[in-house]
């Protein structure tokens, strides 16, 4: 079997590739990935979401994978109670070992959700090649209450190719305070063990809902 990897991430074409690529990627996930690229997605993310500051009450992690996000939100010292939302049961196994999370909730982001009631939804790493595209905006959308706060990483490449701007811009005034800024996704790192991929850029989005 070929080692999960990058290239191999961005080549998913759907809900069944996608859990068996993580459910063999679960494991390593953090140390052949995140810390030798210097994976820096989720800490940006996380800093975002509290420089915007966020409402009271819990927040959602979507695609949380195996909780790097959520690891950097209680690393920046964030107390508050947290839910992990992921495709794949055992990126979601790997998560809740760490002991971050309340919830930890197997779903399709594309589809509805079968959680409500969030003040916060934050994304690092999902909404990108062969993941996750505009069409899981409305079911977060419900997911959130009033005047929830959101934080999104979106691949540069898929913001682009996908019409996140046109799909954000159709939200009209669903959404208020829409803000985004281009980020490295890996830091220097990355160079040395995938240079195809070390110069990838996002943009984090941040918003409310109306
Ligand atoms: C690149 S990982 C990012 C994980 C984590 N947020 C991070 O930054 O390390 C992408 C995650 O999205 C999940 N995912 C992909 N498609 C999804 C979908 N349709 N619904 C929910 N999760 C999905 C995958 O299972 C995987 O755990």
């Amino acid at each position: 079997m070929q080692k999960p990897d990058l290239s191999g991430a961005y080549a998913l074409d759907g809900p069944d590739s996608c859990r068996r690529l993580y459910a063999d990627w679960a494991d390593t996930y953090d140390q052949d990935f995140a810390q030798d690229m210097d994976y820096r997605l989720p800490a940006e993310v996380a800093a975002a979401f509290l420089r915007a500051h966020p409402p009271e009450g819990p927040v959602l992690d979507v695609g949380a994978g195996t909780g790097l996000l959520t690891a950097a939100l209680r690393g920046l010292g964030f107390q508050g109670v947290v839910d992990a939302l992921d495709l794949s049961e055992e990126m979601l196994a790997r998560a809740g070992q760490k002991g971050l999370y309340r919830d930890l909730i197997a779903a399709d982001v594309t589809k509805p959700l079968p959680c409500a009631g969030y003040a916060g939804i934050v994304c690092s790493g999902t909404f990108t090649h062969g993941h996750v595209g505009t069409e899981a905006l409305a079911p977060l959308l419900a997911a959130a209450l009033p005047g929830a706060l959101f934080a999104l990483s979106i691949n540069d490449v898929v913001w682009r190719d996908k019409g996140f701007g046109p799909a954000f811009a159709a939200l009209g005034g669903q959404i208020t305070g829409l803000d985004r800024a281009e980020v490295a996704i890996y830091g220097q790192a990355a160079q040395g063990k995938d240079p195809a991929h070390a110069t990838d850029k996002a943009q984090i989005v941040t918003f409310r809902k109306a």
